[in-house]
């Protein structure tokens, strides 16, 4: 048997050092106790010890400025790090002058001795985890295809200057946010302002009801913090959104004091036209500053906004109007998009007379005098106008919000027909917005920062203005595409701005790829430091073409997995910690606690395909379904009561890095955009020709997925070109451009078990040509229906 391991241990609490003491000896260790930094300083150079429990706060030094100078005498020595007053402060220097975890107090003895196991490399190998189960009948489990062994540490001196800087520093964090989220999102919402400390940090329910509330009694306004407290600091000058239109000589910078004059003034509009704490408020604007003002306008006000997005048709907005039920509408009079003007009010004028209830439409005229809109009296108020009115003040009274009252309502596509309504509220939303700004993104004063997405998506919601904004941040609106008026375009914005963190979707970065080299090196892209991806999974080929075209191999690349329902990110290496692996989300941010299960709800072994689900709400998680807390429960809760469920697939390998494997619901992304099959069957359904349809996603290789569509028209209607046409026509009508059908099959029956369930597991089958194993068809109503729709089959 080996020799007996030693360990120090110094704490100034007697019961503390004691009860370690006794534990430690009765597992077989050899140990030594000191109260104070001196004593122990004598005893580490008096003898060899192989691990120091250090207490942070001796009464004569710090426990970091003892490990620091313990370890000049004994360079091998292990250190750790105990306290019962955390901090992200303290865990981060303690593990940067050489401890090698952090503990908080109160921890049970256990958890030390297992701390210690694995720093001496004695712990007991575990005995094999796998967990024997019955196949359920006709369930396959799911395998991942993607294998992808390259490891990429992030460059020394990123890591030097990054808020998280070791692969230690983050596992301290992690584990500290999970043994007491209490205290460790404390810790991150004492960086916000509140006006009201809370009562109680958590209460939630993901079984029964289910019900999340961060931060109950606690009060606090959103605009406050992204706007108002800034003013107070040196950033009052600081630009907070860098505005590039679609024309290049349209340019807007807003410093923090001007954002605060132009919030200030809609809110006052708003105010005066009636908005009240807990109205309604839609917004279909394009990618202009007034967005965020109106936004932030809402926020300082507690009036709700449901941003559509300005890509949606009216149809769509009309029902997200509906929805919710609001009074009040803000568009423009168009935008520009691809040299051409794209005319959002002339869309919102077609849909209003089915929404009554809209009182006041405020129109910002974006594209001015190549355009005319009509603008109904009593009803269309012009923006600018209304700002400019002689009773409207710079100056409006923030309302103190309680934490959980609505912030946002913004919707997106399910696997039903109807688009939810995902509810996000006030202090939790914003503390993850801001604190995954500071870890991921690694924001930092000098930086500017650029996020492609469209507000009227979550990502822009959180990375354009609310997260940016709340951590005092330059954040750079884009109006237009990447690739007009030339595919450089994205990246003569980086030149010109100097932008230094780029954040993107990968079908972007593969739409920008097959353009060649030539557009990217025409320009200058030393500012950059950090790249960022999200929205759906990032092939290999394009980590590779961004971290060596785009990045010149310097720059850090945060995968970033996440949802509309997440509010934030919930998984993404954190750059100067976590090494990156093309393709891999890498690891939970502090706080998340994932996992995947199977179908039958046990876990799955490393390397094993599963459902991602989440144990444990984190403060940005969205609430509820607007005005449908049953769906809430049965889309996210039923599958496995007691877990999130996200309608991911995902493994996790033998290091502890997640891989997604793409959706196993019926949601696809398409573009990045993210869509519901569902909802395009219906929009096909909603044609006078068609009786029924089926959507199918097919890979495709810029895009993600394509949309298939399978089309039985009614009886006597006869499929031709000119249809199909208006059958595309139709959908972009009724969802947008983004849902349009790349192919659409006219198939007179499809395949259904007997009673009555499509099985779209043949018709991907069918559309991707993939033939020759369609798997199980004896319970088809019909199996004869295979035979003509592989006939059919459009390529
Ligand atoms: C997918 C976008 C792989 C996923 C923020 C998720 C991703 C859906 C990633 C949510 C990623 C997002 N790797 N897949 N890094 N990020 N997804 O609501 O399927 O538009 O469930 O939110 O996008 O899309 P949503």
């Amino acid at each position: 048997m080996a020799d007996k391991k030693s360990v120090l241990i110094v704490d100034d609490e007697q019961i503390v050092r004691e009860s370690l003491r006794d534990w430690m000896s009765s597992h077989g260790y050899t140990v030594a106790t000191a109260d104070d930094g001196e004593q122990a300083l004598k005893m580490i150079k008096d003898r060899d010890f192989d691990v120091a429990v250090v207490d942070l706060r001796l009464p004569d030094k710090s426990g970091i400025d003892i490990l620091k100078q313990a370890q000049k005498v004994r360079p091998s020595l292990k250190g750790v790090i105990i306290t019962a007053y955390p901090s992200v402060t303290s865990s981060s220097e303690a593990i940067r002058s050489g401890a090698v975890d952090y503990l908080v107090k109160p921890f049970a003895p256990e958890k030390l001795e297992q701390l210690v196991q694995k720093l001496l490399g004695t712990a007991k190998a575990a005995a094999p985890k796998s967990t024997p189960r019955a196949p359920a009948s006709g369930e396959k489990a799911i395998t991942s295809v993607m294998i992808e062994n390259r490891v990429f540490p992030a460059p020394a001196s990123f890591s030097r200057e990054a808020a998280v800087r070791s692969m230690q520093e983050y596992k301290a964090l992690y584990n500290w946010s999970v043994s007491d989220p209490e205290g460790f999102w404390t810790h991150i919402t004492e960086q916000l302002d509140w006006y009201k400390k809370w009562d109680k940090f958590l209460e939630y329910d993901f079984k029964d009801k289910p019900e999340i509330r961060y931060f109950v009694g606690g009060k606090i306004n959103v605009a406050n913090n992204c706007v108002d407290r800034h003013l107070k600091t040196w950033r009052k000058n600081k630009a907070a959104i860098i505005w590039q239109g679609e024309p290049e000589e349209d340019a807007r910078i807003l410093t923090y004091q001007q954002l605060y004059y132009e919030v200030c003034k809609f809110a006052n509009v708003m105010k005066k036209y009636g908005v009240k704490k807990g109205d309604r408020i839609s917004i279909y604007l394009p990618m202009i500053p007034e967005l965020a003002i109106a936004m932030l306008a809402c926020a300082r006000i507690g009036a709700i906004h449901s941003v559509v997005f300005g890509g949606f048709s009216a149809e769509a907005l009309r029902d997200r109007i509906l929805d919710c039920n609001s009074n009040l509408l803000i568009t423009a009079d168009g935008y520009w998009r691809n040299g051409k003007v794209v005319k959002s009010k002339d869309g919102a004028d077609s849909i209003l007379g089915d929404c009554p209830q809209v009182k006041d439409v405020f129109v910002v005229k974006r594209v001015g005098k190549d355009l005319t809109v009509n603008m109904k009296p009593g009803r269309d108020h012009w923006w600018h106008e209304e700002i400019a009115a002689p009773d409207i003040k710079a100056e409006c009274e923030l309302e103190a919000m309680d934490a959980d009252e609505p912030l946002f309502i913004l919707y997106t596509s399910g696997s039903t027909g109807k688009p939810k309504g995902v509810l996000h509220t006030q202090g939790g939303y914003l503390t993850h917005a801001y604190q995954t700004m500071k870890w991921i993104f690694d924001l930092k004063d000098e930086d500017i920062f650029w996020c492609t997405a469209d507000i009227g998506w979550i990502t822009g919601h959180t990375y354009i203005v609310y997260g940016p904004l709340a951590a005092g941040g330059t954040s750079l609106m884009f109006e237009s595409v990447p690739t007009y008026p030339g595919p450089d375009r994205f990246w003569q914005i980086v030149e010109k701005y100097r932008v230094n963190i780029f954040y993107t979707a990968p079908t972007v970065l593969r739409s920008l790829m097959k353009e060649g080299d030539d557009w990217v090196k025409k320009h200058d892209l030393s500012s950059l430091r950090l790249l960022g991806t999200v929205g759906e999974i990032i092939n290999p080929e394009a980590w590779i073409w961004y971290h060596t075209v785009i990045g010149k191999e310097r720059c850090p690349i945060v995968d970033t997995w996440w949802q509309t329902e997440t509010g934030g990110i919930l998984m993404s290496p954190i750059p100067g910690a976590i090494p990156t692996k093309p393709g891999s989300a890498t690891m939970p941010f502090p706080g998340v606690e994932p996992i995947i299960l199977r179908e039958d709800g046990s876990e799955v072994d490393v390397n094993e395909g599963g459902w991602l689900s989440i144990k444990k709400p984190w403060p940005g998680m969205m609430r509820t379904i607007w005005g449908d807390p049953q769906r809430f429960k049965e889309t996210y809760f039923s599958k496995f009561p007691g877990y999130y469920c996200a309608g991911d697939g995902a493994r996790r390998d033998e290091d502890g890095y997640y891989w997604l494997m793409g959706r196993i619901d019926d949601v696809i992304k398409v573009s990045g955009h993210r869509l519901g099959t569902a909802e395009i069957e219906s929009a096909l359904v909603s044609h006078k020709a068609v009786a029924e349809s089926a959507i199918v996603g097919l890979p495709h290789a810029i895009k993600g997925s394509s949309i298939y569509a399978y089309v039985t028209l009614k009886t006597n209607v006869k499929p031709t070109p000119e249809l199909e046409k208006e059958l595309r026509d139709h959908v972009r009508k009724v969802i947008g451009p983004l849902a349009t059908p790349d192919k659409i099959q006219f198939a007179d029956s499809l395949p259904k078990t007997r009673s009555g369930k499509i099985m779209r597991r043949i018709l991907v089958k069918i559309a991707s040509g993939d033939i020759n194993n369609l798997g199980d068809t004896s319970t088809l109503a019909d199996p004869s229906v295979i035979t003509t729709l592989v006939k059919g089959r459009v390529v």
